[in-house]
């Protein structure tokens, strides 16, 4: 819904597919999801460093990172975490048409929000990522004592404990991260880029 009128588009002359054939590839959105210590920032980060380092254009963005600024006003509401999706799905939106291979790990619980951001852009511009790791294992790493904290009813909505998290029924890319290493999870989705021919 737009809150404003009189607005009118203005396109610029260098175009998306301009900015693709300058960079010397394709762009993309690299959609991580998953439990919060399944491995969607860990992976991504390793991902991107592979990806850059074969002279690709790539930006990552991190639920974490992005809500110390952009998202800094949402909180872990349903409907706050609808607009950080929404948000984000915009904001990466934008960085395809600039030609980026865009990298995102946001917990992303709701399967209708990650379907929004899919519908924002077009068909093979989105690559959802399950990163799938059982509520044990992600318990047991337990990387920022959360699921502690959870546990003891000091934080309330805590996706997997007393939130939800509905997982893909579509997604692109599984990585079972109980099970692979972190270079292996990088080789299977570099595989695929280059099997569907991004890179
Ligand atoms: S999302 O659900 O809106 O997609 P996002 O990925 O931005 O979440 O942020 C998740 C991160 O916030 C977690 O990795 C964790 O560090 C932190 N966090 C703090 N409170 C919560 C909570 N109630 N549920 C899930 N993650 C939380």
């Amino acid at each position: 819904m737009l809150a404003s009128t009189n607005i009118v588009w203005h396109e610029s002359e260098v175009t998306k597919e301009n900015r693709q054939e300058q960079k010397g590839h394709k762009s993309a959105i690299l959609w991580f999801t998953g439990l919060s210590g399944s491995g969607k920032s860990t992976i991504s980060v390793a991902l991107e460093t592979a990806l850059f380092a074969q002279g690709l254009h790539t930006y990552r963005l991190d639920g974490d990172n992005v809500r110390y600024g952009l998202n800094n006003n949402l909180g872990f509401s349903p409907e706050d975490r609808t607009e950080n999706i929404r948000r984000i799905g915009e904001v990466s939106k934008l960085m395809v048409d600039a030609g980026l291979f865009t990298l995102t790990a946001f917990i992303s619980p709701y399967l209708a929000d990650r379907d929004q951001v899919r519908k924002l852009v077009e068909v093979d511009e989105f690559i959802e990522i399950y990163v799938k790791a059982s509520l044990e294992t992600c318990e047991q790493r337990d990387p920022k004592g959360l699921y502690k904290k959870a546990r003891l009813g000091e934080i309330t909505g805590f996706t997997g404990i007393d939130a939800p998290y509905e997982e893909p029924t579509q997604a692109e890319i599984i990585i079972d991260s109980n099970e692979l290493s972190i270079e292996a999870s990088v080789e299977v989705i570099i595989a695929y880029l280059k099997k569907k021919q991004y890179i």
